[in-house]
């Protein structure tokens, strides 16, 4: 029999290992491959929460979050740090994720060593460098290596095309996220206590109507999150509605919530939730307000109205759909969006449709049968 083919499974925040843990259980589950797992720990606590929920033990953990780090620092060290890794596994293919300064180092130790570099979500793009910032370029320098491109839906894999990324190594595999959406829906009704640690939240909100936010994007640092904050409180003035806000780690999204917003009554600023907890979330909240690419596409899975705190998006999917808005930052803005989600029935339920745009929860078997075709193991 031949060998196994030695996949290096790269990753290092928190949506990239949701987005990953699904094509890690797959790779792990197939003898065509042997799986490595190494994490950059790009984030800490947010990552280990994935880690723990999805059942994965990394073979390489190079630990390099500190706290407030620059985008120089980080970049610096991931490369350094991803290629010692790399030398020392001798990995036939390395798999990277998305758009964050793990991936795009990840990929580049790769090219820098020419082992094949293939990537998970290609092809986004909202053709605007600075909006996501560094996200889209990231994940330009990314496709530029890639040996094999795994785009989400049609659009992203026309984006690739358009760029003139050889159509043959472009596939339309769907988003994992939707995988790992499943996955986790799964396994809390096997289990319901995984996610029951919101009961006292639940109970203390009971009857009012649920706003859930996250908020983390670095273009919104600054007067962003600060009109952000200032439409919470608005929000959160009506005596119906609640806020529950699981607030990021970055402490310049921390400061700012934490000096605007604690103490109010309609507003839980909690730590971030797990993801069977925020799975929970999800459903209970009547909208979503957030700036996160990943909430973005779980949101129209589960036909939740999501008001998207962003001025363009690389996955204009889900405004195409119905269920995602663009709302930009302006705090006057997304009061009146919400208030009319909140008190005009029709509004809402043009809004609340479910919609797979991003998938169908079978992206990683996908990604895996084509990486086996890849290496030639094809069963
Ligand atoms: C990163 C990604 C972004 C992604 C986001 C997901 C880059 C450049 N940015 O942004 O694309 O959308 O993750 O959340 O790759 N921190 C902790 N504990 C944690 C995580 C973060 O304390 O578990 C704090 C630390 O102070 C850290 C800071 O947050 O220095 C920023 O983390 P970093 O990964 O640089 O950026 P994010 O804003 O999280
Ligand atoms: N998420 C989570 N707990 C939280 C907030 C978000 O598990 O408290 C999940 C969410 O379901 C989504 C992912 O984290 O899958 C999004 O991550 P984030 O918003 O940090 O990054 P982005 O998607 O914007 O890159």
């Amino acid at each position: 029999m031949t060998q196994p083919a030695r996949i290096l499974v790269i990753f290092g925040t928190r949506p990239e290992a949701i987005k990953l843990f699904p094509v890690v259980h797959a790779l792990k589950a197939d003898p065509r491959f042997e799986c490595v797992v190494c994490v950059s720990a790009q984030h800490r606590q947010m990552l280990d929460q994935v880690l723990e929920i999805a059942g994965i033990v990394p073979d390489h953990d190079l630990d390099v979050m500190r706290p407030d780090q620059t985008l120089d620092a980080l970049t610096a060290n991931l490369l350094t740090g991803l290629g010692r890794v790399m030398d020392e596994v001798q990995p036939d293919r390395v798999i990277v994720q998305g758009d964050t300064a793990t991936a795009m180092s990840g990929a580049l130790a790769a090219y820098y060593r020419k082992v094949p570099v293939d990537h998970v979500e290609a092809g986004l793009r909202s053709y605007n460098i600075y909006h996501p910032w560094p996200e889209e370029v990231n994940r330009k320098i990314i496709g530029a290596m890639a040996s094999l491109h795994f785009a989400p839906t049609a659009t992203s894999a026309a984006a690739l095309i358009n760029e003139n990324v050889d159509p043959t190594r472009v596939h339309v595999t769907g988003n994992t996220v939707i995988d790992a959406l499943h996955w986790v829906s799964a396994k809390i009704e096997a289990q319901p206590a995984l996610a029951a640690g919101l009961a006292e939240l639940e109970a203390k909100f009971a009857g009012k109507r649920i706003i859930g936010v996250t908020s983390h994007r670095r273009e919104n640092f600054g007067e962003g999150m600060e009109q952000i904050a200032q439409a919470i409180r608005r929000i959160a003035g009506r005596p119906d509605t609640a806020v529950i806000f699981p607030v990021h780690l970055n402490p310049n999204v921390r400061k700012v919530m934490n000096e605007r917003l604690s103490g109010l009554d309609n507003v839980a600023l909690i730590e971030p939730l797990d993801y069977p907890h925020f799975a929970r979330l999800l459903n209970i909240a009547e909208i979503m307000l957030t700036d996160s690419g990943g909430v973005q596409e779980e949101a129209p899975a589960l036909g939740k109205p999501v008001l998207v705190m962003r001025e363009t998006t690389e996955r204009p999917e889900g405004v195409e759909a119905g269920t995602a808005k663009l709302v930009g930052t302006s705090a006057d803005t997304i009061v009146t969006e919400i208030s009319t989600l909140l008190d005009d029935t029709t509004a809402y339920e043009a809004m609340a449709r479910a919609h797979n745009p991003f998938g169908d929860g079978q992206s990683a078997r996908r990604i895996v049968e084509l990486l086996a075709h890849e290496i030639g193991q094809q069963a």
